[in-house]
């Protein structure tokens, strides 16, 4: 798996600044909508329960971190990292206003340097986040270390259907349609060119299972959503069991 600089995960905090302002409803427009689904599917898959700690990896503008904390599950606290602060500071705003600020602690820090002791999270989340690492095998080796003994992490990224109609209409939209809206609501001009590019470069399901299996996780689960446009990885820490 590729290694890029600290210059690359500079390019990323800044591209993520800039897009901060709009990147809740471009969101919700690129993807039709289905980004909420694809996240609340993400939290049933971690299945929060009673007094459990959670990470949210990558936590952006706070949506995972929410869905967590509007569950049902008393006692709960989420930590939201993320290494962009105008996007902590919208998440921040979104957490006053769901009047969540005793449930969601955010932090700003890098997802390749985690700012917390070994074994001290039952669940780790981490939406469309990994692909923006510099270096994955770090960022997978952090989530292993920072999970406790029987914890589990959820990984939820994009990916790429089929080939066949649906799949080449997808890829139509997804290379050609979504750059030039996005950077047309962004004002950015390359954010969101960098999304086809960065999914086309992101390791194949199978390397990033054995990239996660050479991290220390076992019994990895992936589930394919809405024909392949987004995969949900899930994972236990190695050491409590090994079969996978
Ligand atoms: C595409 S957004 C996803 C945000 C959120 N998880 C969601 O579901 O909308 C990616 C986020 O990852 C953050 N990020 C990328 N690389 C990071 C790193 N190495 N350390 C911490 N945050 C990182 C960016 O700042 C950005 O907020």
């Amino acid at each position: 798996m590729v290694e890029k600089s600290a210059e690359f995960s500079r390019q990323i905090q800044t591209m993520f600044g800039l897009v901060a302002p709009r990147y809740d409803f471009l969101n919700r427009l690129l993807s039709l909508g289905l980004d909420r689904t694809w996240r609340k599917v993400s939290v049933d898959t971690i299945a929060p329960t009673p007094n459990e700690r959670f990470l949210d990896l990558a936590t952006g503008t706070a949506d995972v971190a929410l869905e967590i904390a509007s569950r049902r599950a008393k006692g709960v606290r989420v930590f939201g990292l993320d290494f962009s602060l105008p996007m902590l500071e919208r998440a921040q705003k979104k957490i006053r206003g769901a009047g969540r600020c005793d449930t969601i602690i955010l932090q700003a820090g890098s997802g390749e340097v985690l700012p917390f002791p070994d074994d001290c999270f039952d669940g780790l989340t981490c939406a469309f986040g990994i692909r923006n690492f510099a270096d994955v095998r770090r960022g997978l080796e952090e989530m292993r270390r920072v999970l406790k003994p029987g914890g589990r992490v959820v990984i939820l990224e994009f990916s790429m259907p089929r080939r066949g109609p649906l799949g080449d209409l997808y890829r139509w939209y997804f290379d050609r349609v979504l750059p030039s809206v996005g950077r047309w609501v962004s004002g950015h001009p390359d954010a969101y060119k960098y999304l086809p590019r960065s999914v086309a470069a992101f390791p194949s399901r199978k390397e990033f299972m054995n990239a996660m299996r050479e991290a220390g996780f076992c019994s990895i689960r992936p589930r394919t959503l809405t024909l392949g446009v987004v995969t949900i990885f899930w994972a236990t820490p190695s050491s409590v069991e090994s079969n996978s």
